[in-house]
C-alpha cells in the first residue's frame, strides 16, 4: 500500500527527466505525497514550475536557498520523506553518492538521509559500462542503495545498449518493496558488529582483525525486511548500511552503555568481535620509549555484551543471538558457549586463517539452537545475513 507514504524525489539531469514527471502523476493518483528536488542539470531538462504543478508541491533546487532553511532544513528535509528516490541517476549523481559528496542540495540530501535510497540509473552504455560507473555502483549497493534497472534498448543518443531509466511502472513496483510491509515491520532489532579499539594510549589501541561485514550485512537484510535495527558498532572497515539508527562506539564497556541505552528489543544479535580485555593502566598522554624500559600493560577482562543481556532478569530480549568465531572444534566449543552465555542462538563459524573467512566476503556458519546445529553451506556474507533473518522473521512471527 503506498497510500499515505511520502517520497522526496531527487530529479537529475538527463534526458530520461522526463519520465519523472509521470513518475510524479502516477505515484500522486496512487496517494503518494511527493517532494521534489530538482538539481541543477534536472532543470536543463524539466522546469520547476511543470514539477511543482504536478506534485502540488513547492520543489527544492538550492541548498543555500535561506527561505528553505527557516522552513525545512536540509536534514529535516532528508529526513521527512519515507523513501528518496532518484530518477534519473546520472552517472554524476551515482559517483558524488559513492564518494560522499555533499556539494549541492541533492547530495547533501543523500549524505545526510536516515532512510532508504532507490535510485533508477540513466545514461550513455558506454557510461553505464565504464568501469568507474560500475564501481560505483558496487560502492552503493554495498550501502545498502537499491536500485532498480537500467534497461537496455535504444538511447535518446542513437547508441543502443543498457542505459536506459526503467520505466515509470517499473520504477513504482521498486518503490512499493522497498516501502513493502516485510515480514519484520515494526520490530525493534538490536545488531552489535565490527570490532573494538581499547586504548594502550591517546594514539595506540589493542584491536582484532572483524571488518564488520557479517554485522552490517545483518543489519542491512534486517532492514530490509522493515525491522527497526539499532546498529552498534565499533570503528569497522565497512561502512554502515542506511536505513538504520547507528551508534558508533569505540570501547567494549561503551558498546555495553550503548547497548543497555538502546530502546527494548525483540531480537538482540550480538556479531561484535569485542575485545576481550581493556587497559587498565592506559596512558593519558602517548606513552615515550625510553630504550631502557618496557611499558607494563596492566589488562582487566572487559564486560561480555551478549552473557550481561542474556542473562537479564528483566527486560532481555525475547530472542539472544550470540556468534561463535572458532578455529577448532567449532560445534563443540559453539555449543558450550550458547549454554555459557546463556543465549538462544550461536552462530559458529570457523576463522582458522586459511578459511579466510574474517575480513573476507563469505561465510560458513553453523545455526545451533535448542533443535541442535545445523551447517549452512558456504556463502557470501549477504546471502548468510538473509538467510539468518528468515530464520528470526519465522522465529518472531
Ligand atoms: O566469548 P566469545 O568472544 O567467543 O563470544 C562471542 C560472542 O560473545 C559474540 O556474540 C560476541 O559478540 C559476544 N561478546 C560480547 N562481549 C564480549 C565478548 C564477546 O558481547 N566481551
Amino acid at each position: 500500500m503506498l497510500a499515505g507514504k511520502h517520497i522526496l524525489l531527487i530529479v537529475g539531469g538527463g534526458i530520461a527527466a522526463f519520465k519523472s514527471l509521470d513518475l510524479v502523476r502516477r505515484l500522486r493518483e496512487k496517494g503518494v505525497q511527493v517532494t521534489p528536488v530538482l538539481t541543477r542539470a534536472g532543470a536543463e531538462f524539466v522546469t520547476p514550475l511543470s514539477l511543482s504543478a504536478l506534485s502540488a508541491t513547492k520543489i527544492y533546487q538550492d541548498l543555500f536557498d535561506l527561505t528553505d532553511e527557516a522552513e525545512m532544513g536540509h536534514i529535516e528535509l532528508s529526513r521527512a520523506a519515507d523513501l528518496i528516490v532518484v530518477a534519473p541517476a546520472t552517472a554524476d549523481l551515482m559517483a558524488k553518492m559513492a564518494g560522499g559528496h555533499a556539494d549541492d542540495l541533492a547530495s547533501t540530501l543523500l549524505l545526510a538521509t536516515d532512510k532508504g535510497v532507490l535510485i533508477a540509473p540513466s545514461m550513455n552504455v558506454r557510461m553505464w559500462e565504464h568501469a568507474s560507473t560500475q564501481r560505483n555502483l558496487a560502492t552503493l549497493q554495498g550501502d545498502g542503495v537499491l536500485v532498480v534497472g537500467p534497461n537496455e534498448g535504444d538511447m535518446a543518443c542513437g547508441e543502443y545498449g543498457s542505459g536506459r531509466m526503467a520505466e515509470v511502472p517499473e520504477i513504482i513496483a521498486a518503490i512499493d518493496a522497498a516501502l513493502g510491509d516485510g515480514p519484520l515491520k515494526g520490530r525493534h532489532i538490536l545488531v552489535t558488529s565490527g570490532p573494538t579499539h581499547e586504548p594502550i594510549d591517546p594514539v595506540r589501541y589493542i584491536a582484532n582483525r572483524s571488518s564488520g561485514a557479517q554485522g552490517t550485512a545483518i543489519a542491512k537484510a534486517l532492514a530490509a525486511m522493515g525491522a527497526d535495527v539499532t546498529f552498534v558498532t565499533g570503528p569497522a572497515d565497512v561502512p554502515p548500511p542506511a536505513g538504520v539508527n547507528v551508534v558508533r562506539i569505540e570501547t567494549a564497556q561503551e558498546m555495553l552503555r550503548a547497548v543497555e541505552a538502546a530502546p527494548p528489543a525483540e531480537v538482540a544479535i550480538f556479531a561484535a568481535a569485542v575485545a576481550d580485555w581493556h587497559v587498565v593502566n592506559a596512558g593519558a598522554q602517548k606513552i615515550k620509549k625510553d630504550g631502557d624500559t618496557l611499558p607494563a600493560l596492566e589488562l582487566a577482562e572487559n564486560p561480555d555484551i551478549l552473557a550481561t543481556i542474556a542473562q537479564k532478569q528483566e527486560g532481555r530480549p525475547p530472542l539472544v543471538i550470540g556468534f561463535a568465531a572458532e578455529t577448532n572444534d567449532v560445534v563443540a566449543h559453539a555449543t558450550a558457549k550458547r549454554a555459557r552465555k546463556g543465549c538462544d542462538w550461536i552462530v559458529a563459524n570457523d576463522v582458522s586463517p586459511e578459511t579466510g573467512i574474517m575480513g573476507g566476503q563469505e561465510n560458513a556458519v553453523t545455526l545451533i539452537t535448542d533443535d541442535g546445529a545445523e551447517t549452512w553451506p558456504r556463502k557470501s556474507k549477504d546471502a548468510v545475513a538473509q538467510k539468518l533473518a528468515q530464520r528470526i522473521a519465522e522465529a518472531v512471527s
